[in-house]
């Protein structure tokens, strides 16, 4: 992942973006089921304007269950088609392909009144980097998947992808740049590993993590790390009492500076990789839609 964002390239990711639009029936839009919300970008709303759509809530295996319900539910109640999926295997095939049917309804029997058969649904894959859109496109295509070649004067220079006799897929996503607006908003992109690394402080994160735990999901880090994390608030010391989590993780995992002092910035990042590897367990950075 090697993205920076800078205008020009939302400018020119939004153009891709808008051309590749036109030439599709349904944009299948990819979020993080553990961040559904921070993890688009509202802007596709207004681009895929008057195409069919469908939001992906991917890495669905790393999200709380509970959580994922009631996203679901969310989607639904606001009449937005969705599903959960893992785009590392094939189980959500039939899923998708049926929803994928569904959002089409419309297209599919104006087509048959108009006397056309057999003319299959066009999509497009979109979301913001690190999402798990290559996963996806790779998975839905499976090995049989027969490759289309250019369509002269319309589809030029595109790769479609030939899913079944329905549907066939634009082979490139489109990649929509990650909207920071709001800092909490970039501090969950950051959590789930959608900003790079380096520019990062990991410490920050890792402390912001074990308070959001320690309210959201608790015993969970007592689990991982077999240890007692302290519970009291340290005095006078904002976000106190995570820290002191962070330093028994630092002891438990044995990160140690070489005079014996805990490593914290060794600490944060095992960390964040045992959360963005599932290893605390599924847990969403977002549990609760919004009410409406
Ligand atoms: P992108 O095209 O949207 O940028 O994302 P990409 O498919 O490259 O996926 C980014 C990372 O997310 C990959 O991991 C991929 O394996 C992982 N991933 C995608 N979908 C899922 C999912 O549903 N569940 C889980 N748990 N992981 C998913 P990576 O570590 O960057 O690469 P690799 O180690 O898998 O090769």
């Amino acid at each position: 992942m090697d993205y920076q964002w800078y205008p020009g390239h939302m400018t020119k990711a939004r153009r891709m973006m808008e051309e590749d639009i036109r030439l599709v029936d349904l944009v299948i839009e990819l979020t993080d089921a553990r961040v559904p919300a921070a993890g688009r970008n509202p802007d596709i709303d207004s681009m895929a304007g008057g195409k069919a759509r469908l939001i992906l809530l991917n890495k669905s295996d790393l999200a709380d269950p509970a959580a994922n319900e009631a996203w679901l539910a969310y989607f639904s109640g606001k009449g937005i088609r969705s599903a959960l999926i893992d785009a590392r295997g094939r189980g959500f095939v039939r899923t998708v392909e049926a929803e994928i049917r569904e959002a089409c309804r419309e297209k599919i029997e104006r087509d048959l009144r108009r006397g056309i058969r057999n003319r299959p649904v066009r999509a497009m894959v979109a979301g913001i980097p690190n999402v798990g859109k290559s996963t996806f496109i790779n998975s839905f295509a499976g090995r049989g998947a027969a490759k289309t070649g250019n369509k002269p004067g319309v589809t030029k220079g595109k790769q479609w992808i030939r899913l079944n006799k329905n549907v066939e897929l634009l082979d490139t996503p489109g990649i929509l740049w990650p909207k920071f607006d709001d800092p909490l908003v970039g501090k969950k992109l950051a959590a789930i590993g959608s900003i790079r690394d380096e520019i990062l402080d990991m410490g920050e994160l890792a402390v912001s993590l074990i308070s959001y735990l320690i309210k959201e999901y608790p015993g969970r880090l007592e689990e991982r790390y077999s240890c007692e994390m302290p519970q009291e608030h340290r005095e006078g010391m904002p976000g106190g009492e995570a820290l002191a989590c962070l330093e028994t993780v630092a002891a438990a995992r044995n990160c140690l500076k070489k005079g014996g002092e805990p490593d914290l910035e060794k600490a944060a990042k095992l960390l964040m990789d045992d959360f963005r590897s599932g290893r605390l367990g599924r847990i969403s950075l977002e549990k609760y839609p919004p009410e409406s």
